[in-house]
């Protein structure tokens, strides 16, 4: 993809997101209490900083895995076709399940994924994402934890990228095309 120049302002700093985390993860302890061993899923590659900064907040046993889909659709938005590119090692039949997500933009990724998901009958399946864009929003997708409910801008950072690139950004930014 031919890039525009762009410059990125910071929206979340990453301060507020670590303190955002250590809430977020007070509300995962108290629904998974009394659960042996939850599978924490990662949606890659956008969540890997979100779910390496969530599992190291949480006081219960994990086990984490990887899941990797596309969406069909242009650069900078999806459609309502989601495809498995990398799946899971492990199975969640009968286990407690928390779906780890960068962003909810249109809500087609974590729809189809979660219907999907539930074909595998896990006994629970919870979703939470460090960003939701809800004024974006094309089919009806609320994750059970949200880190920032963010105005209709393109970010990157904190492991979201923009053609790849930014994602060791420590902060969220938005970017602005000059
Ligand atoms: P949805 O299927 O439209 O909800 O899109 C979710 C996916 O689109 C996210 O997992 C991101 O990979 C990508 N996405 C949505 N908004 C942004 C953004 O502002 N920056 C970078 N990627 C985004
Ligand atoms: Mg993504």
């Amino acid at each position: 993809m031919a890039e525009r120049p762009y410059v990125i302002d910071q929206m979340i700093s990453a301060k507020s997101i670590a303190a955002r985390i250590e809430e977020l993860a007070r509300g995962i302890e108290a629904e998974f209490e009394g659960t042996d061993k939850i599978v924490v899923v990662g949606i890659l590659r956008g969540s890997f900083i979100f779910i390496a900064d969530l599992v190291r907040e949480l006081a219960l046993d994990i086990e984490v895995d990887f899941i990797e889909v596309t969406s069909y659709g242009n650069a900078m938005e999806s459609s309502g076709e989601v495809r498995i590119l990398k799946d899971l090692r492990g199975g969640i039949e009968g286990r407690d399940v928390l779906v780890v997500e960068d962003i909810v933009d249109t809500g087609y990724t974590m729809q189809a994924l979660t219907a999907h998901l539930k074909t595998r009958a896990p006994a629970k399946l919870k979703t939470i994402a460090l960003l939701d864009k809800p004024s974006r929003r094309k089919v009806d997708f609320k994750a059970d934890w949200t880190g920032f409910e963010i105005p209709d801008e393109f970010v990157v950072g904190y492991g979201i990228d923009y053609a790849q690139r930014n994602r060791n950004l420590d902060h969220i930014g938005k970017v602005r095309f000059t």
